[in-house]
Parts: structure tokens; C-alpha cells; sequence
């Protein structure tokens, strides 16, 4: 029997990639979204479900009906605003058959607060960019800022800046942010899998163009320095399953400091696909850790300098008001 699976943000990149490679290995797809515009819910085969946001209270209900009605075999979150909810969903969805693979309670809020993610890489001895709240500006880094939500995803209102002054007027204007010293460098990310003993395979790419947040280009390399860093980030924020860890490598520094960590996601990146093309079971084997069949890493191997440039495409239009 194939799996049924449900996959929830599929209007984004991760979520829209994860479906169309879940369908390609053979798994039934229903695809959640809160919004009813979301690409994802248009892909063929693909089970359209519209969700609340996952701050809106009716979140809880509405994500434990579809479940009790259409009984997934699992549910894979692409949403970190959404993860904290889902691990206290853990045990109800458990309940109806629907099997999750969440890290704990602590590894989300390390992932999902990138205030909380500062402190953590921090307190591991991991290199990442010098982080301040709002009330904490004038310990902020001299030279060019970042300012940022602590809970954004999908790269929505990062802005770049030159003075504290000018970020004191930015955190008035983005919802709970922080400041953060901006490096500079050649961007990648890692598609990490941390299977349930913690052991993790890790493929990491640079981020060659990127547009909206999604790495647009991407292209596979090795670098034993960024692969230690990236698995000292997956160690102290103690996030397992398939993950994302974003960094730095900065053109001027050689020894410490080369790599800087800025981030870890909870989910699948955006730009898995390049790291499937260079030779990365990624999907397969997050299925096999999700139904709790061994990872077998040595088909997360892959080839370094593959390149993967993608599209926006046209996936479907109609006539008429409903879609
Ligand atoms: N401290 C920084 N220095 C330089 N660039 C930064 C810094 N912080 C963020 N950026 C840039 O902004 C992008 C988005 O930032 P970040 O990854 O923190 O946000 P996000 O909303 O969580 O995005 P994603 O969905 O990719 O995880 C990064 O990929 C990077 O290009
Ligand atoms: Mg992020």
C-alpha cells in the first residue's frame, strides 16, 4: 500500500518540493495550506486542504480533522511557526494512526526563535553573527546590520543596514525583531538528516543566486571545516529529522571564524532538490527515519559541484471564480 501522506505548507518551496518528490517515490499526497491560493494544493494527485495560520486558536481542530477524516499515515510539516503546535499534537495525532517525526520541544524553539538560536550557538561555542534585541542596541556590532523577526522564514522582512539609527527605525517596523551583525561571504546551506540515534548525514551547497529567500542556484561542494560546523549547530540545538543549517563562509578570514552558522530550520529547505540531483537519497531515506526503518547514510553521499537552477513555472490555469 502506498502512504498517504500529509504535508502541510505546500505553497512554499519546501513544502511544494516535498509533495512532488513524495509523489514521485510512490506516496499519496494531501497537501495542507493556509492559504487557499497556495500552489501546492493544485498539483495533480495532491488531496487539497486549507489550514488556519498556525497562531489562530481554531489551528488545533482544524489540522485533527482532516486527520481523523482522511487518516494520513503521516503528517511533515514545511512551517516553523507551526512546529510547536504540532509537537503538542504529537500524542492526538498518535491517537488517529498519523505518525509524526518532531524533534523536542527545546530543539523547535532553538530553531524557531533565532534570538533563542544566538544564544544556544552561543553557550556551544559555535560561531554565529553577533545577535541584540532591541533593547540591547547599543551593544549592537559597529558596521553594516541585519534586522530581522526572530520568527521569519522564507527570508520576509530581512532588511541590510549601515547605523543602529537606522535599525532602531527598522525594529519599529518588523514584528518581534532582532539586529545581527551582517557577514559577508559565500552563503550555503546543508540538508541535514539526524536519524533517531544522532547520527546525521549532511549535504552542503552554496547558495549561488537567491531570490524571495529561495536558493534559485545552488550548487553541491565539500568543505570539512563548514561540515564540522554545520554538525556542531545540529548537536546544540539538538534538532533531528531532515533540517536545514544556513551559514557563511567569509572570503577574508582563514582558521576560526571562516564559518559563521546564521541559521537552522526544523524542516526540509527549500533547495533540497540540488542536493536529490547530486546523488542524496534525501526524501527516501527521511521516509524510511519517519516510519522508523533505519537510515542508511551511505545513500547520502553525493557529488559535489552539481548545479541546480530552477524556474518559476506555470502549473495550471482556469476558467472560472473556484479553482
Ligand atoms: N547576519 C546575516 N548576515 C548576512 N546575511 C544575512 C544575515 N541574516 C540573514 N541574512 C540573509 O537573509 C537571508 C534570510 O535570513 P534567514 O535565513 O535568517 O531568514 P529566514 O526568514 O529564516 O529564511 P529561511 O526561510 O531561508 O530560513 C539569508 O539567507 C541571508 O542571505
Ligand atoms: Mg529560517
Amino acid at each position: 500500500m502506498p502512504k498517504r501522506i500529509l504535508v502541510t505548507g505546500v505553497g512554499s518551496a519546501p513544502g511544494f518540493d516535498l509533495a512532488r518528490s513524495l509523489q514521485q517515490l510512490g506516496c499519496k499526497v494531501l497537501g495542507a495550506d493556509a492559504d487557499p491560493h497556495a500552489a501546492g494544493l493544485l498539483l495533480p494527485e495532491v488531496t487539497a486542504h486549507i489550514l488556519p495560520s498556525a497562531v489562530d486558536a481554531a489551528y488545533r481542530a482544524a489540522l485533527l480533522r482532516p486527520c481523523a477524516k482522511a487518516r494520513p499515515d503521516a503528517v511533515l510539516s514545511t512551517v516553523e511557526r507551526e512546529l510547536p503546535r504540532m509537537v503538542a499534537l504529537r500524542r492526538p495525532l498518535a491517537d488517529l494512526g498519523v505518525t509524526t517525526w518532531l524533534p523536542d520541544r527545546d530543539a523547535v524553539a532553538a530553531c524557531g526563535d533565532k534570538a533563542r538560536f544566538a544564544v544556544v550557538l552561543a553557550e556551544h561555542g559555535v560561531p554565529t553573527p553577533r545577535t541584540v534585541l532591541p533593547d540591547e542596541l547599543d551593544r549592537a556590532p559597529d558596521g553594516p546590520l541585519v534586522v530581522k523577526p526572530r520568527h521569519g522564514q522564507g527570508a520576509k522582512g530581512v532588511h541590510v543596514c549601515q547605523t543602529r539609527k537606522q535599525a532602531r527605525v527598522l525594529c519599529e517596523l518588523i514584528p518581534a525583531p532582532i539586529v545581527q551583525e551582517h557577514v559577508r561571504g559565500q552563503e550555503f546551506t546543508a540538508d541535514c538528516l539526524v536519524d533517531r540515534a544522532g547520527r546525521a548525514s549532511v549535504v552542503l551547497r552554496y547558495r549561488l543566486l537567491v531570490k524571495g529567500g529561495l536558493a534559485v542556484v545552488s550548487r553541491t561542494f565539500t568543505d570539512p571545516d563548514a561540515e564540522e560546523h554545520v554538525r556542531a549547530a545540529l548537536a546544540a540545538t539538538g534538532v533531528t529529522g531532515a533540517c536545514c543549517v544556513q551559514g557563511f563562509i567569509r572570503d577574508d578570514v582563514e582558521g576560526p571564524g571562516r564559518v559563521v552558522i546564521t541559521e537552522a530550520n526544523a524542516r526540509v529547505a527549500g533547495g533540497f532538490p540540488a542536493s536529490v540531483a547530486a546523488g542524496a537519497d534525501y526524501v527516501g531515506q527521511y521516509l524510511r527515519g519517519l516510519f522508523r526503518q533505519d537510515i542508511d547514510h551511505s545513500r547520502l553521499t553525493y557529488k559535489p559541484d552539481i548545479t541546480l537552477t530552477r524556474y518559476v513555472e506555470t502549473l495550471t490555469s482556469s476558467e472560472g471564480t473556484t479553482r
